[in-house]
């Protein structure tokens, strides 16, 4: 009954108009990213003049220089955009595309099995990239400057170098085998077939010539002429199946976010294909009816594992690119499903996934992305994450491009009943067709309410969206932004049916809880996982801060 008025309650409270931060503009702007050089390069935007956004399209760019191993413009990614002066929110869809020629079969072999491998590494597995004509697509709609000036830092650092931290190392150090297999990318990412030491110099002159392919003549300079035949001739060189006219059909898709409300917060976050909107939104939905402010914190933590693992349930079956398949969105968020939902969580005990469904093991160890975020004096903001799937994508450079590419592919449904890297499972919804978008977990989101705006993002594949769950609860719960960033983690996603957590994240007593409920607990090794950014404009102190997760190297920046 109790869980009955609180539901009730959320659904007036969410009915009112949230004007939080609506009239307000910041007194400061902020850039917040994984790599120092990146903040940097979107500080010195700023201070030219540019706003948010043409700072956004610099760091951007500069991250797939700096960070080659983690994202860049041999991938996608999604871009959430606030315009102060329309007071307006906006998804720049930058997902990778399967090429025209991909059947939903693609990698599997005679006998229907997954040819191990194949979806991961190699020309055959990287989608058709996003990342060019997201900065075309936001710099003639939103920018203020030329497209060749906000990426000219990245031109300069790509040809004339950086020195390599150790981040880079551990990544060189994890793909040294499948860069040893594409010579382009060996000779790249590698010092001599070896592995780099740190403060070795990586220089990218033929990314810095791509970029600047691209500064010069916008969409043409890289989905078409000279860049491209280069890429598609040496993809299907090496098995691949792009064609000249999959990378002239590219274009970025405009969306409506996902907005959703929970305890006087109002919340944006990106729609399909990203499931990170419609995940969130249906956690919430569930978390409404709960009080957890007066649950001990072992059934507070329990009440939002289930929640998580009833909505990655939803996830895995019934979300895939609507564009291509009806996906329930309506019912998905709505208080129907998350009633239904909630009446299945039993305090004293976890809910077997199995009951919901087939079970697969493993998730994978070493992977990669990356989000950034901007704030500027105007109040636009920005939060991109951007990938190009694990670390080191598909391991592939088209020769003479500089562009390492994207193994996104795997992010389909390579086979109904089968885990893909991140151990997550689909169905038909996200099966392999041409010309659609990989479902993804990426999900920059914006949080606003009477304490003011949140902007956080993080790698992490599956785990990206219970993340942002988590700090989005500790903003609500009044952490500083290093709070939000710090605090440790736990994930359920439905299959594997457990609750991966790290070191701090349950104390004994809630291990014990936990474990009595029949939770399975797996702790992660000492290094953690993900790499959040998050800036921080608090009304109450009229701050702008930053933070950047300690488990990473970036840096945030108040201008
Ligand atoms: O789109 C997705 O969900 C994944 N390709 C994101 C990959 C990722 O976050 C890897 N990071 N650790």
């Amino acid at each position: 009954m109790k869980f009955l008025y609180l539901a009730l309650f959320t659904i007036l409270l969410s009915s009112f108009p949230v004007m939080a931060g609506e009239d307000k503009t910041p007194p400061k702007a902020a850039v917040v990213s994984a790599h120092h050089l990146a903040t940097k390069a979107g500080m010195d935007i700023l201070a030219k003049g540019g706003n948010a956004y043409d700072a956004a399209v610099a760091v951007s760019a500069m991250l797939g220089v700096v960070e080659p191993l983690s994202s860049g413009i041999g991938g996608g990614g999604f871009w959430l955009l606030y315009e102060a002066k329309t007071k307006g929110y906006n998804v720049i869809d930058a997902r990778e595309t399967a090429p025209l020629a991909t059947k939903a079969d693609m990698y599997l072999d005679e006998k229907g099995e997954v040819i191990k491998g194949i979806s991961t590494k190699g020309a055959l597995a990287a989608g058709i990239p996003g990342l060019p004509a997201a900065f075309v697509a936001i710099n003639k709609k939103y920018g203020s400057m030329k497209l060749g000036d906000v990426l000219t830092p990245a031109v300069k650092v790509a040809r004339e170098g950086f020195a390599v931290d150790e981040r880079y190392i551990n990544g060189a150090h994890y793909k040294r085998d499948m860069f040893l297999e594409n010579e382009e990318a060996a000779s790249i990412f590698l010092d001599n077939g070896n592995v780099p030491k740190d403060g070795w110099i990586l220089k990218q002159r033929d990314l810095a010539n791509t970029l600047e392919s691209i500064a010069i003549k916008g969409l043409k300079g890289f989905y078409d002429g000279d860049i491209a035949a280069k890429m598609v001739n040496d993809v299907v060189k090496h098995g691949g199946i792009w064609s000249l006219g999959d990378l002239r059909d590219y274009h970025v898709i405009e969306r409506n976010p996902v907005i959703m409300n929970y305890r006087g917060a109002r919340i944006i976050a990106p729609p399909l294909p990203s499931s990170g909107g419609l995940v969130l939104s249906n956690i919430f939905n569930i978390l409404s009816g709960f009080d957890l402010t007066a649950l001990s914190s072992a059934n507070r933590k329990h009440v939002i594992i289930e929640a998580m693992r009833h909505a990655y349930y939803n996830r895995a079956l019934y979300m895939g690119d609507s564009d291509f398949v009806d996906v329930p969105v309506d019912y998905i968020i709505s208080k129907e499903m998350s009633d239904k939902q909630r009446k299945k969580i039993d305090m004293d005990k976890a809910l077997p996934s199995a009951l919901l469904s087939l079970s697969f093991d493993n998730l994978p160890k070493g992977t990669d992305t990356t989000h950034f975020a901007v704030i500027d004096k105007w109040g636009n903001r920005v939060a991109v994450t951007q990938s190009i799937n694990f670390w080191g994508g598909s391991g592939f450079v088209p020769k003479g491009t500089g562009v390492l590419l994207n193994n996104e592919m795997d992010d389909f449904t390579i086979k109904v009943g089968v885990e893909n890297g991140y151990g997550l499972q689909g169905t038909k919804a996200n099966e392999i067709a041409p010309n659609k978008r990989m479902l993804s977990s990426m999900t920059p989101t914006f949080v606003e309410n009477e304490r003011g705006v949140l902007i956080v993002g993080t790698p992490g594949g599956s785990r990206i969206i219970s993340m942002n769950l988590l700090g989005i609860l500790n903003y609500i719960d009044g952490k500083s932004a290093k709070g939000i960033v710090a605090a440790a983690r736990y994930h359920h996603q439905f299959m594997p049916d457990e609750v991966v957590y790290e070191q701090g994240a349950f104390n004994a007593m809630e291990v014990k809880a936990l474990e009595a409920k029949g939770h399975t607990l797996k702790k992660q090794s000492s290094s953690g996982y993900g790499n959040m950014q998050v800036i921080l404009w608090d009304y109450t102190t009229g701050e702008v801060t930053t933070a950047s997760d300690p488990r990473g190297v970036g840096a945030g920046r108040v201008y």
